[in-house]
């Protein structure tokens, strides 16, 4: 039982992993489930229900080796398009995990957050998200924190903070000369965390697809062929290990 219930455990001191330093936070697409399945003559939906699964062997891989926060995108604002009984499929795996993380979150003392535009989703399944965020507050600020990314996209999510922040500046409450880098980052799904430091793409996708956009302005990114319902911890060695070479400068010399 329980998604969440390893996420939090004790470091492996895993010989492969030579990091330097561990992200703060990495944020991962989790693609290619389809291409898996196909492969295997299967329906697309078990891809996903093996994906679900990597997620859970990543994220706790992720705890263990103190990544504070760890992101991935579970539904795109574009993933309604596909057909009704894939969507389904998506939504019931939310509904077994979400169950699973209140089970265990509490105990295991990691937040488990639901970012995006949650108004279209099914209502038993934003009672669920409720449930999980009030658990998730109980836990204080310091918390590591895993977050479900669904029904997410970065335009949308740029144009509701674009929105809300008109509706204060048209009561008075915000100066439009005020409006900083800052303010929007306040407004955006992800107001609570850091921007990413890593972002791992699979499946050999070469592009962002509207994941985080305005958060990875500095973000380094990390692809890979392999599918993600393939993606081991090593390959998370391999992609830390990557970044850790990597020279971030932001902008400067
Ligand atoms: C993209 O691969 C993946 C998705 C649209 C869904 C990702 C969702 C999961 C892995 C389930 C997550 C659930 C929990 C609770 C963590 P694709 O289907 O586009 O793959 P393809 O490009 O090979 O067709």
């Amino acid at each position: 039982m329980g998604i969440f219930k390893n996420i939090f455990g004790k470091n492996k001191n895993n010989e492969a992993l030579n990091h330097s330093s561990v992200p703060r936070h990495i944020a991962v697409i989790m693609d290619g489930n389809g291409r898996w399945a196909k492969k295997r003559g299967m329906p697309r939906s078990a891809g996903h229900a093996v994906g679900a699964e990597t997620f859970r062997t990543i994220a706790t891989y992720c705890k263990d080796i103190g990544v504070q926060y760890f992101t991935v995108y579970a539904f795109s604002t574009e993933n309604w398009k596909r057909p009704e009984q894939e969507v389904n499929a998506l939504m019931d795996l939310f509904r077994k995990y979400l169950t699973e993380a209140a089970e265990t979150m509490f105990e295991s003392g990691v937040a488990v957050r639901v970012i995006g535009d949650l108004s279209p989703l099914p209502e038993d399944i934003k009672k669920q998200i409720a449930e999980v965020d009030k658990i998730a507050d109980k836990l204080g600020e310091n918390a590591a924190t895993a977050s479900l990314c669904i029904n997410y996209g970065g335009r949308d999510e740029i144009k509701n903070a674009v929105k809300k922040i008109a509706e204060k500046v048209k009561v008075g409450e915000i100066n439009p000369e005020d409006i900083t880098e800052n303010t929007i980052s306040k407004y955006l799904y992800t107001a609570k965390m850091p921007d990413p430091d890593l972002i791992i793409r699979p499946s050999g996708e070469i592009r962002t697809s509207n994941f985080l956009l305005w958060q990875s302005a500095y973000s380094e990114y990390y692809f890979t062929d392999v599918l993600w319902p393939d993606f081991k911890t090593s390959d998370m060695d391999d992609a830390i290990n990557a970044f850790n070479l990597r020279n971030r400068r932001f902008g400067g010399v």
